[in-house]
């Protein structure tokens, strides 16, 4: 099929690559110019595991190609998907003005009938108002299906080839078979529904997993208190097949570009047809105050944080992406930074988009988790990263001022640490001095 994805941002982009890879004529469309001048050099906007090989790959075989012209692409193709942002506006609602934009815009480029899928995370009902604009501004016959994205970042390509299922969301008879045409070599797993029930598939997916981990982390809490282990209590609850071993990690909460924006958007959704979503709401209130427990335990133990030297292993807001949006390690590290400590950091890849949104010039940017270390009061392990795993944890102790260690993921064993003098803390486990 001829495919033009309007969006290059995760979903547009790895969706586009993936629908290439499939054997499709795909033209991703970015207003950004200077973006798209980029994908066109083989550069990768994002870290994405795979992401610039498989581009590589089908940009070499003729498949895959980058405009920053929507209408051409548009003409050209059968099926057009939107994968426009939506950020939240400062209420917590989705911001739709890219996506009416998109719809305004495509509805002027065709040329003749055309499936119009949404990707984009949208608000039940958004669906039905891009029909609506695209009926208001083009005469000719198209279709909406909305296609809910699933991908995670960091494992987004994998994902996306081997989904656990499509939901396609439609009115349309002859839109679905198409739309479902083109999953089916990913997967035998697809349900057709109603537009308005896709689009709440996916708000409900993400709001469940938001409140699986928040459950856990208050669940860690009490542990703490009670000297139990939280990763053996979940372990214990995972085999229950209704519970699932999945999600279940307590840390320092969730961050990223979905669950803080889809919670708060859900909550607003509800809002908007009087109801009050208590549920959602207190698993957003835990996980704004989770993070916290790690400035909690750095009192406790270093006591006034003033002049303190804090090093911070791991900024993203989870393994292998550069992407901190929302992630604890900001306002962790704003904290610090107001409480007079010194900070030195590090993360594997996420230091120049960390950067890009705390810039304080006392910060101290380091080359690997062993400079970081140096001459610390204490070290926190905020993001799971691989390489933080395989530290040397003697050798990192040697380079400290005092061996403290808070493990915000859980990352370090107890035989690891009882080697050390480390006096560690992590979440939910006990403490071992
Ligand atoms: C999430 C969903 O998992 C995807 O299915 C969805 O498509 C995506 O949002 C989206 O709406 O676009 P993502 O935000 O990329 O994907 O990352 P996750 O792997 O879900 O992790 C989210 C956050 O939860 C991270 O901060 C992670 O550290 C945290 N987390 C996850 C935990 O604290 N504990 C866990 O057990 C799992």
């Amino acid at each position: 099929m001829k495919i033009a994805v309007i969006g290059t941002g995760y979903v547009g982009l790895v969706s586009g690559v993936c629908f290439a890879d499939l054997g499709n004529e795909v033209i991703c469309v970015d207003k950004v110019a200077s973006k798209i001048a980029m994908l066109r050099q083989g550069e990768v906007p994002i870290y994405e595991p795979g992401l610039r090989e498989l581009i590589q790959k089908n940009v070499a075989a003729g498949r895959l190609s980058f405009d920053d012209e929507l209408s051409g692409a548009v003409r050209q193709s059968d099926i057009v998907i939107l994968a426009v942002g939506t950020p939240s506006l400062p209420s917590g609602e989705a911001n739709l003005a890219y996506i009416e934009q998109a719809a305004q815009e495509i509805a002027l480029a065709m040329n003749g009938y055309k499936i119009v899928m949404t990707k984009s995370t949208v608000p039940v009902g958004t669906n039905e108002r891009i029909q609506q604009i695209i009926g208001q501004f083009s005469g000719y016959p198209f279709d909406v299906v909305s296609v809910p994205e699933f991908l995670r970042e960091g494992s987004a390509i994998q994902d996306t080839l081997y989904p656990d299922r499509i939901i396609v969301g439609t009115d349309s008879v002859r839109a679905g078979e198409t739309v479902v045409g083109l999953h089916r070599p990913l997967t035998d797993n697809i349900i057709v529904t109603d537009i308005r029930s896709a689009e709440m598939i996916k708000y409900a997916s993400n709001a469940f997993l938001a409140t699986k981990i928040s459950f856990i982390n208050e669940i860690a809490n009490i542990c703490e208190k009670l000297g139990a282990d939280v990763t053996k209590v979940a372990e214990g609850m995972g085999y229950d097949k209704r519970i699932g071993s999945s999600f279940l990690q307590a840390g320092i909460g969730y961050g990223g570009s979905c669950f803080p924006k889809d919670t708060g958007a859900l909550i607003q959704i509800a809002g908007n047809v009087n109801y009050e979503f208590k549920l959602l709401k207190a698993v957003v209130e835990v996980n704004k105050d989770q993070r916290f427990n790690v400035i909690a335990k750095l009192k406790e133990s270093l006591g006034d944080l003033k002049g303190k030297t804090i090093g911070i292993w791991g900024l993203a807001f989870k393994p292998n992406t550069d992407d901190v949006r929302d992630a604890p390690s900001i306002e962790i590290v704003e904290t610090l930074l107001a409480k007079g400590a010194s900070i030195r950091l590090y993360d594997p890849v996420a230091m120049s988009t960390f950067k890009a949104v705390v810039n304080d010039p006392s910060l101290v940017w380091c080359d690997d988790p062993y400079e970081t270390a140096e001459h610390c009061d204490a070290l926190c392990l905020l993001t799971e990263w691989d390489e933080f795993r395989q530290v040397d944890l003697v050798q990192t102790e040697a380079l400290m001022k005092q061996p403290i260690l808070i493990d915000g993921r859980n990352v370090f064993s107890g035989e690891q640490i009882a080697i050390t003098n480390f006096c560690y803390y992590s979440v939910g486990r006990p403490s071992m001095r």
